[in-house]
């Protein structure tokens, strides 16, 4: 069975300097699982140096496509750590941070990593492509961000989601463009289509590895899960 990941890249890279708590403990939660057979596609996101980057070089008077090839080293940057860390762990990973899905999806090891691809996309959408090209029927996304909810968290009343179907997901997605810069939603707008349109099933989890065994066993969990057919909140 093929699993595809997104690891946000805050949950390798938050404010000042790497986690390596979190790359060691990750690792080891991978290397239990690909040993008894389980195949991982794993995406890498930028985190907040991407941001950084990005900014930096909009102050040198960059346009947005070059902004995102430096984010997108961000990405791949972190995606590199990653792979020393699932190394150090006696996982079977591939050596090289790969940015063709024709590549990943035909590499002999157990664990493929990836960073960002092209500009104008983000981590969330090179993840579901990967599922898609690996025919993975499952993704986790890992961030720092334990779930959704059907209003950003900060705001009074906002309710967990513990199951919402693709419509539902993409309406939040929607809603979310509409608010103030700096307030990603989780998952973008394009990547929300191509797992509809796959019938990915997606699990939202926060950066725990418990969290992320159970997403990853298919046993119930704290987080997310978005999949075909459950009313979302809101619909009779
Ligand atoms: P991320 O996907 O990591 O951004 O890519 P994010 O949504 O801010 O997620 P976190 O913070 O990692 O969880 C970082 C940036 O890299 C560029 C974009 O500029 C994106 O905002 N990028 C990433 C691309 O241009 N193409 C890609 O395929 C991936």
């Amino acid at each position: 069975m093929s699993v595809v990941i997104s690891l946000g890249g805050s949950t390798i890279f938050g404010e000042e300097e790497p986690n390596i708590a979190f790359l060691t403990s990750f690792s080891q939660l991978i290397k239990r699982f690909s040993s008894d057979g389980m195949r991982f596609g794993i995406v890498v996101g930028g985190g907040r140096p991407a941001r950084m980057y990005a900014n930096a070089a909009r102050k040198l008077g960059a346009g947005e496509y070059e902004a995102d090839m430096v984010a997108i080293r961000s990405t791949r940057q972190n995606a590199h750590l990653l792979i020393l860390s699932l190394f150090a762990a006696g996982v079977d990973v591939h050596n090289e941070v790969l940015f063709d899905f024709e590549e990943a999806k035909t590499a002999p090891r157990r664990v493929v990593v990836m960073g960002g691809t092209i500009p104008g996309i983000t981590t969330d959408t090179d993840a579901v492509l990967l599922a898609e090209a690996m025919r993975a029927k499952k993704l986790v996304n890992v961030s720092r961000v334990s779930a959704l909810y059907d209003r950003p968290p900060s705001e009074e009343g906002a309710k967990k989601l513990d199951k919402i179907d693709y419509e539902g997901l993409e309406r939040l997605a929607v809603q979310s463009d509409k608010r103030k810069a700096g307030t990603n939603f989780l998952f973008d707008i394009v990547a929300c289509r191509l797992a509809a349109r796959s019938n990915i099933e997606l699990h939202f989890v926060g950066a725990d590895v418990g969290e992320i065994a159970k997403a990853i066993e298919g046993k119930e969990h704290g987080g997310t899960v978005v999949m075909k057919n459950i009313k979302s909140l809101g619909e009779n």
